[in-house]
């Protein structure tokens, strides 16, 4: 296993915001979290980031512990990649140079090997033609395919992505879903956070449902999505039918 979580819990001040969450997730696997707002979803990728300090349990990454005090962080987030809501390219940089810091500056790789892999990853995700422009001349959905093409570039074992098409136009989700889609083709282990149902059921191997901080079930798409155990998991989905 790739990635293991045991008895998490995650306190804000008095307010346990994540308790006691169990869940274990292998290479190749794409796991996608759903719950209601304020659930504690985004708590939990930061946390698996190291953005977030625990309170209780461990998380273990390729089996080494990433709890404690001498985690070395900056190590892990390489192989850990995460994706926002928010892309935030830095918006001084064309779309190459933000490609290329990570892999430069803190991988220090040799430019030439970065160089071609991120063209190959722009390519990948039909954006090589705009290599050169800023963020600001770029859509949403163009610049959440580059913030994907960021994290890749840094060749990290598992991605992480945070309802990354919640801030889109409708037209431009979809073309940031086809490139995760691909991810999962191709093999990546990811956990995905997403309020697109019928994405979620299409890419997901495992469903995992939390609500206010507990993991209230785990399922396969097909089950959880036809007939899902708990009466909140039922309560939620409901609010995607009309
Ligand atoms: N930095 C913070 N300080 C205090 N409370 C927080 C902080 N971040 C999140 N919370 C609280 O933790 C809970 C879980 O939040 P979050 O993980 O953002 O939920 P979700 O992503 O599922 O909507 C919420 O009640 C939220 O208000
Ligand atoms: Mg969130």
């Amino acid at each position: 296993m790739l990635l293991e979580i045991q008895g998490l819990r995650k306190d804000y001040g008095t307010t346990t915001v994540l308790n006691d969450i169990n869940l274990t997730i292998h290479k190749g696997e794409v796991v996608v979290i759903l719950g209601p707002s304020g659930c504690g979803k985004s708590t939990l990728l930061r946390c698996l980031n190291g953005l977030e300090a625990i309170q209780g349990g461990e998380i273990r990454f390729a089996g080494k512990n990433l709890t404690g005090k001498n985690v070395h962080w900056q190590e892990y987030r390489q192989k850990i990649g995460m994706v926002f809501q928010n892309y935030d390219l830095f918006p001084h940089m064309s779309v190459i140079e933000n490609i290329l810091l990570g892999p430069l500056q803190v991988q220090k790789r040799p430019k030439k090997e970065v160089l071609e892999q991120a063209q190959q990853l722009l390519e990948r995700v039909g954006l090589l033609n705009r290599k050169d422009a800023y963020p600001r001349e770029l859509s949403g959905g163009q610049k959440q395919r580059i913030a994907i093409v960021r994290a890749l570039c840094m060749n990290p074992e598992i991605m992480l992505f945070d309802e990354v098409t919640a801030a889109l136009d409708p037209e431009m989700v979809r073309e940031v879903l086809d490139v995760i889609l691909g991810l999962a083709k191709q093999g990546m282990t990811m956990v995905i956070v997403t309020h697109e149902m019928g994405f979620a059921q299409a890419v997901a191997d495992r469903i995992v449902f939390i609500d206010a901080g507990n993991i209230c079930e785990i399922a396969k798409p097909a089950e959880f999505f036809s007939k899902p155990k708990s009466e909140r998991a039922q309560q939620f989905l409901n609010i995607f039918q009309f």
